[in-house]
């Protein structure tokens, strides 16, 4: 009776019913992989070495980025990881173990590892499910277990996984990403996995069964806005959020899509995130990518020169009250209300019964700000908390907003102090 009552709720409500299928999904991995749902419980945070350093990455100024990421309220804002990509790589000693590269590493990874720890901060690692990574170094294939032990021993946190040099049908990436996750177990250590094969084959079907906690679902971010119809690749911040923001049902605790890392205070700097039309965006859509990115509950992987910030940089990766938004302990992806030429809204449920509002004005030109929370299925009333403003609003102050071309405004509308 209980049961049938509990079920007809649950059909009912559309939340409800979410929060159903995901749990589900996280017993039926359990059950398949043993793999902790702890694991990953909200979306990871920190600063991935990609963008800026390319190849070029080293120790000595991954701790200075460790060092300015304490030093600039970054750690305790929730950025705890640094995220060592392609590069490390010196090759395989004489009994296989894989060796950082002794020049840009010569304290090796595990000294690195000890001093965040040290530091209450945590440290992820790259490889590939091919013999060479996507830059060309040494990669994993055939030396799952080995490797994964090397990366336990050397107290690694997080391991992305990329499919450079890999066979192109699904398969053989599921295999060889399953592969790699009961490798990561076997370890007893807690290593959260990163599934890398850019959406090509729909991973956020299969990747968390597979025993991933998160996945890209896209090409490379640049940094620039978005494709120009001229351009023949390089996805910008709208192209992303195109193809991420349908993903929403997929996401859940310890299951993610990840919209790839945050272009944020870039500003067209040299390198991977410079190629393929990277120019560089404003302020404005740094700040957009932040709002959706928290929205879309995507990792939040800063990118940029965390030594050098300037004040706008910093208040946008440092914006509270927005990472409350994307690490809220329900971890639902917010669900794209509407989506025209003109703008989108996202609406994301929140633990304790408040929900977030984003707009995007996609339009090269100003915009009134037209919020009917009727449309979006909200009756109630609620108090309008404006999340860059940091302010709570009136509705006759909300009427009268302007959204900026590339601008995304977003609200909190707090359930509990009716107006
Ligand atoms: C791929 C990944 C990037 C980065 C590079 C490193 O392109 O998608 O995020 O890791 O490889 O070579």
């Amino acid at each position: 009776m209980h049961i049938v009552i509990g079920l007809n709720l649950i059909n009912k409500n559309r939340y409800m019913r979410r929060v159903f299928i995901i749990l589900c999904c996280c017993l039926i991995n359990m059950a398949c992989f043993g793999q902790s749902t702890s694991m990953a419980s909200k979306p990871l945070m920190g600063w991935m070495s990609w963008n800026f350093f390319a190849e070029k990455v080293n120790e000595q100024e991954l701790k200075e980025m460790a060092t300015a990421m304490i030093q600039s309220g970054m750690v305790e804002a929730g950025y705890n990881y640094i995220f060592i990509d392609d590069g490390w790589q010196g090759g395989r000693d004489s009994k296989n173990n894989m060796i950082a590269d002794p020049v840009k590493f010569p304290s090796g990874i595990k000294a690195l590892a000890d001093f965040l720890h040290e530091k209450g901060m945590k440290l992820g690692i790259y490889s590939d499910a091919a013999q060479l990574t996507c830059a060309g170094y040494t990669a994993s294939l055939n030396f799952e277990e080995q490797d994964a032990k090397t990366f336990a021993a050397w107290g690694i946190d997080y391991l992305k996984y990329d499919y450079c040099n890999a066979p192109a049908d699904s398969n053989t990436a599921k295999l060889r990403y399953q592969k790699m996750a009961e490798a990561l177990k076997k370890t007893g250590r807690s290593i959260v996995f990163g599934i890398c094969e850019w959406g090509e084959r729909k991973p956020w079907n299969w990747a968390a069964g597979v025993g991933g906690q998160l996945w890209r679902t896209t090409h490379d971010i640049r940094d620039k806005w978005a494709k120009k119809p001229h351009e023949k690749w390089g996805l910008g911040i709208l192209d992303i959020l195109e193809t991420n923001a349908k993903l929403n049902e997929f996401a859940g605790p310890g299951r993610w899509n990840d919209a790839d890392m945050l272009v944020v205070g870039l500003y067209g700097k040299k390198g991977p995130s410079g190629d393929g039309g990277g120019i560089g965006c404003t302020d404005i859509e740094y700040q957009s990518q932040f709002s959706l990115w928290a929205m879309m509950c995507s990792p939040l992987y800063a990118s940029n020169d965390i030594r050098h910030m300037n004040e706008t940089t910093k208040s946008i990766l440092l914006n509270k009250e927005v990472i409350n938004i994307n690490q809220d302990a329900l971890g639902i992806q917010a669900i794209q209300k509407l989506n025209d030429s003109t703008q989108t809204v996202f609406l994301k449920p929140l633990s304790n019964g408040d929900y977030a509002v984003a707009v995007l004005n996609k339009l090269d030109r100003s915009i009134p700000l037209l919020l009917d929370f009727s449309k979006l299925g909200l009756k109630e009333n609620f108090q309008i908390r404006d999340l860059w403003e940091h302010k709570t609003l009136t509705k006759q102050e909300l009427k009268k907003q302007m959204i900026l071309s590339h601008q995304t405004k977003m609200f909190r509308l707090i359930k509990s102090n009716p107006l």
